[in-house]
């Protein structure tokens, strides 16, 4: 399936992978140029490249990548000639039908081969798909490129009406799946298609509930069990990183060092009080000397007694919790509030959880799934 070398050949298909949303596919061809808004890329500059690279347009002003094709980025790449299975859906079927290497796997119809692609991947060179299409010029474009991307091997493409004529098979099948209008005129021939000596399963892609429900009833005509319904959502999730929790350490020195501060406040403002005490005392003695009457200083001594009470320093008994809330102000800055307390968080050390949050928005169903098992009757 494509190229499995490490350098880009002329004739590889390759994929262009422009932005997020702008991924294209392209045969490289010496002599021709790809373009985009940002500029020419000549294909001649893509041979011998290594799968993965950044390649500059001509220009210089813009870049794109140019990747080794998958079944996934073929998804988001290849021509739409009708509407396609994408990931979310693709993994969930393929999981739920037990599809693996070597399984056998009916499908209708082909469509624009995107859900062909990656099961013929899953189910490998010991396995087949056998896929169905009754729309002519749909199932030509198909082939051709299953034939050019390695795979007709292990996909046998059939043109026909399913729902008339029914599978090519019989007893064979581990599996079947159909994305048809209406499915229930095929359940009975994928009935005959699965095989009966073990357990095997189906699954229907349809848009509607009501396609649905007559989807339902003809699974419980043929004999199908275990019937159920799931709907697959994709929900995105905003990642952003929390700012790192302070080490216990680094609290540890930062309370030592305000204390610290505090008991050098304390001593200056103690030292100043008692050389204003030595003055005045010396005055009052040259006064009582002098047979004056003191002149205090009503801005010297007394305000500054009471100066000295209101800034003292801290009691011993003063909460711990006040010096927990200051410690975290003047620690942890603007972190937000929710962030754990430093003091009663052990693990600390850890690197902080990273919330994520999901994005409430939700991308509309493309479809529902219907799936049901059918017992074996053989041994
Ligand atoms: C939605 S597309 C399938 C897309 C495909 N699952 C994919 O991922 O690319 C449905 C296809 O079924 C084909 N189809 C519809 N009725 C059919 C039938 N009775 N027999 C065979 N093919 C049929 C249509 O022509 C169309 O190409």
């Amino acid at each position: 399936m494509w190229s499995t070398q490490r350098k880009v050949a002329p004739g590889d298909l390759v994929i262009v992978w422009l932005t997020r949303d702008l991924v294209q596919s392209l045969v490289v061809t010496p002599g021709t140029a790809f373009n985009s808004r940002y500029g020419d890329y000549p294909h001649s500059d893509l041979v011998g490249i290594p799968y993965g690279s950044k390649v500059a347009s001509r220009t210089g002003k813009g870049f794109v990548h140019i990747l080794r094709p998958t079944p996934e980025l073929w998804t988001l790449a290849l021509p739409h000639r009708t509407q396609i299975l994408y990931l979310a859906d693709i993994a969930f079927i393929t999981s739920w039908l037990y599809i693996r290497p070597g399984s056998v796997v009916v499908e209708a119809g082909t469509g624009s081969g995107s859900f062909t692609h990656s099961i013929a991947r899953t189910v490998g060179a010991t396995g087949h798909v056998f896929s169905y299409e009754f729309h002519e010029a749909r199932a030509s474009k198909a082939a051709e490129e299953f034939a050019r991307h390695g795979i007709s091997d292990i996909v046998t493409l059939t043109h026909r009406n399913v729902c008339k004529t029914g599978f090519t098979v019989t007893d064979t099948a581990d599996s079947v799946f159909l994305d048809l209008p209406a499915p229930w005129e095929a359940i009975e021939h994928a009935k005959t298609a699965l095989r009966k000596d073990r357990l095997t399963r189906i699954c229907c892609f349809s848009p509607c509930i009501e396609q649905v429900l007559r989807t339902v009833s003809a699974l419980n005509d043929v004999g199908f069990t275990d019937i159920t319904m799931y709907e697959t959502l994709l929900r995105r999730h905003e990642v952003s990183h929390a700012p790192r929790l302070v080490q216990i350490g680094t609290v540890a020195e930062k309370i030592k060092q305000q204390e610290r501060n505090r008991e050098d406040k304390r001593e200056r403002q103690i030292a100043a009080s008692r050389a204003r005490h030595h003055i005045l005392e010396k005055r009052e003695r040259e006064d009582d000397n002098a047979g004056g009457v003191i002149d205090r200083d009503p801005d010297c001594h007394e305000p500054e007694v009471k100066k000295a009470k209101t800034s003292a320093p801290r009691e011993d008994d003063t909460p711990a919790l006040d010096v927990a809330m200051e410690i975290d102000e003047e620690v942890l800055g603007d972190q937000p509030p929710a962030a754990p307390k430093v003091a009663d968080n052990a693990m600390s050390s850890l690197p902080s959880p990273t919330p994520a949050p999901a994005i409430q928005e939700v991308r509309g169903h493309t479809s529902f799934l219907t799936l049901a098992c059918l017992l074996p009757t053989t041994t």
